[in-house]
C-alpha cells in the first residue's frame, strides 16, 4: 500500500519539477518551489518507511506548455494525491502532516483554476478541454495506482471512490459538466 503512495508522490514531484521549467505566472513559480520541497519531504518519509527508493527517471514527464492546461493537470494530480493522503491517514494517523500539505497544494491550484475560468474565454476553454481530456484518462491512471494484489478486495470501491471524489471537485470548480462525465 505504501508503495502505491511512494509512486504517486514521486510522480507529483516530477510533474512539479517539470512545471517549473515552463512559462508560469511568477506567484505560481514561487509556490511550485515550496511545493517541490514538500513533495520531496513526503517522498523521503515514504522511503524510510518502506526502506527503498522509487525508480529514478532519466527524463521528466512532459507537461502541457500552456498554463491553463498545465494548471488543470497539476490540480488533477494533486486532487488525486489528496484522496490517497486521506486514505493513508486511516492506516497511518502519524502521517497527518502529509494530508495537511496536500490540502494546501490542492487549495492553491483550485484558486488558480478558478482565476483562469474567470479570465479570458480562450484560457477558460483551454482549461475545460484539458480537464475533459484528463478526466477521460483518469480511470486508467487510478487503475495503475491501485494495481497491487494486496488491494484486490478493495479495488472496485477504491476506484469508484477516487473517481467520484475527483468528479465532484471538477464539477464544483466549473471545469466539468455533470453531463459530460456521465458519458464516461
Ligand atoms: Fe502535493
Amino acid at each position: 500500500m505504501l508503495e502505491r503512495f511512494l509512486k504517486a508522490e514521486a510522480m507529483a514531484l516530477w510533474t512539479v519539477r517539470s512545471a517549473q521549467l515552463q512559462n508560469v505566472p511568477p506567484n505560481v513559480y514561487t509556490f511550485l518551489r515550496k511545493h517541490e520541497e514538500d513533495e520531496q519531504k513526503h517522498l523521503a518519509q515514504f522511503e524510510s518507511l518502506i526502506g527503498r527508493q522509487p525508480r529514478e527517471r532519466d527524463r521528466l514527464p512532459s507537461v502541457p506548455r500552456q498554463w491553463p492546461a498545465l494548471a488543470v493537470q497539476i490540480y488533477g494530480y494533486e486532487s488525486l494525491g489528496l484522496e490517497f493522503a486521506r486514505l493513508l491517514l486511516t492506516l497511518r494517523p502519524d502521517l497527518a502532516s502529509i494530508l495537511e500539505d496536500e490540502v494546501v497544494h490542492v487549495g492553491f491550484f483550485e484558486r488558480e483554476v478558478r482565476r483562469i475560468l474567470c479570465g479570458s474565454s480562450e484560457g477558460a476553454e483551454q482549461a475545460r478541454a484539458s480537464a475533459r481530456a484528463w478526466w477521460r484518462r483518469l480511470p486508467r491512471t487510478v487503475d495503475r495506482y491501485v494495481e497491487a494484489p494486496v488491494l484486490d478486495p478493495f479495488r472496485q470501491s477504491l476506484t469508484t471512490h477516487m473517481l467520484e471524489a475527483i468528479e465532484r471537485r471538477f464539477v464544483t470548480t466549473g471545469l466539468l459538466d455533470k453531463k459530460a462525465t456521465l458519458k464516461g
